[in-house]
């Protein structure tokens, strides 16, 4: 079984990954969050820090990256090759976020089966890099995912990230397993599953599903729960608040390094959403703890909440 980190903008950055990996174990791979490709004289390699090699020396990580031009991905994708030595990339077309949509990026693109094919045929017929791609079902509906796997199918790709919700569904309701079914036996590229493993059992429920699938995403449930893929893998976690609070003292001190305090405020306070399940927090007491503005109470409220 592999375990992967998923990526998440705005959250999975180099520095986070890195402060989970020192402090927490069982992730085995991991993907970037997304970068724009672009043709090679506009790339603008400033953004590029996130996929630095010396940032990301703990797990093998593979690049993301986003947009819907072909030659453009051939472009970056050499670039990345060539500056940093990567060899393998993932294509996201599930990002769900209107500004993405619109602009026929993310799963905006996944109407368009054309589109989608030219990209991974180019990039099959000009490079010799590993290619993945990362979807939804659909941004509507399902059959634009079928479709897609179909035009894909004879393509060599690495393998397949499929997250079992439609775009137009963000992240409402619960991923869709019976138009999964109907994904995973139309492909015979290698799946890796990403949506709602948020517990072991949540795990053990899908593995028993699809036993046949060896690689499983964990996002959110990651956020909740730092030791989730330890928990899954079956290694013994210890003393979770002391192992938790050593993590969270270091990684905020790391973030007061690199950011201003208004900035690191606002990333826990984005985090707490997620941390509020690992130490059950109720959502009122959540509420009370979001709402204040000075960085030092807020982060010894938020200590307390750990007790
Ligand atoms: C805040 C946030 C940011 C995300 N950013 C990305 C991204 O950059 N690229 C991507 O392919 N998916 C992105 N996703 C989707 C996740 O990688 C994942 O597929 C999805 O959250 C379902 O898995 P989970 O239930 O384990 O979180 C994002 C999701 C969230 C919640």
């Amino acid at each position: 079984m592999r375990l992967w980190l998923a990526p998440l903008h705005g959250i999975t950055n180099y520095a986070f990954r890195n402060g989970l990996y020192r402090h927490f174990g069982g992730i085995d791979f991991a993907i970037t969050p997304f970068l724009p490709v672009q043709e090679t004289s506009k790339l603008n390699t400033r953004n590029w820090k996130d996929v630095w090699p010396k940032n990301n020396t703990a797990v093998p990580t593979i690049p993301q990256l986003m947009g819907n031009k072909p030659e453009h991905f051939v472009d970056t994708m050499n670039a990345l090759h060539d500056m940093y030595g990567y060899e393998a990339f993932n294509w996201n077309i599930g990002c769900p976020v209107a500004q993405v949509v619109r602009r026929r990026r993310g799963c905006g693109i996944m109407p368009d089966p054309d589109a989608v094919e030219a990209v991974v045929r180019l990039v099959a017929t000009k490079t010799q890099y590993k290619f993945s791609v990362k979807m939804r079902l659909g941004l509507k509906q399902p059959a634009e995912g079928l479709e897609i796997l179909q035009r894909i199918e004879d393509y060599p790709l690495e393998f397949v990230v499929v997250h079992p919700r439609l775009g137009v569904q963000m992240y409402d309701g619960v991923p869709n397993l019976d138009q999964f079914d109907l994904f995973y036996a139309k492909t015979s590229h290698r799946i890796v599953y990403s949506g709602d493993v948020f517990s072991v059992d949540d795990y053990h429920t899908m593995k028993q599903r699809y036993p046949q699938i060896d690689d499983w995403m964990l996002g959110r449930g990651l956020l909740r729960d730092p030791f989730l893929a330890e928990r899954i893998k079956g290694l013994p976690v210890g003393d979770i608040r002391a192992r938790f609070l050593k993590y969270y003292q270091l990684w905020t001190d790391e973030m007061l390094a690199m950011v201003k305090e208004k900035s690191t405020l606002a990333k826990l306070k984005e985090l707490w959403h997620y941390y509020a399940h690992l130490f059950h927090v109720s959502p009122e007491r959540l509420q009370q703890l979001l709402r204040v503005n000075d960085f030092d109470t807020f982060f010894g409220q938020s200590l307390e909440l750990m007790k």
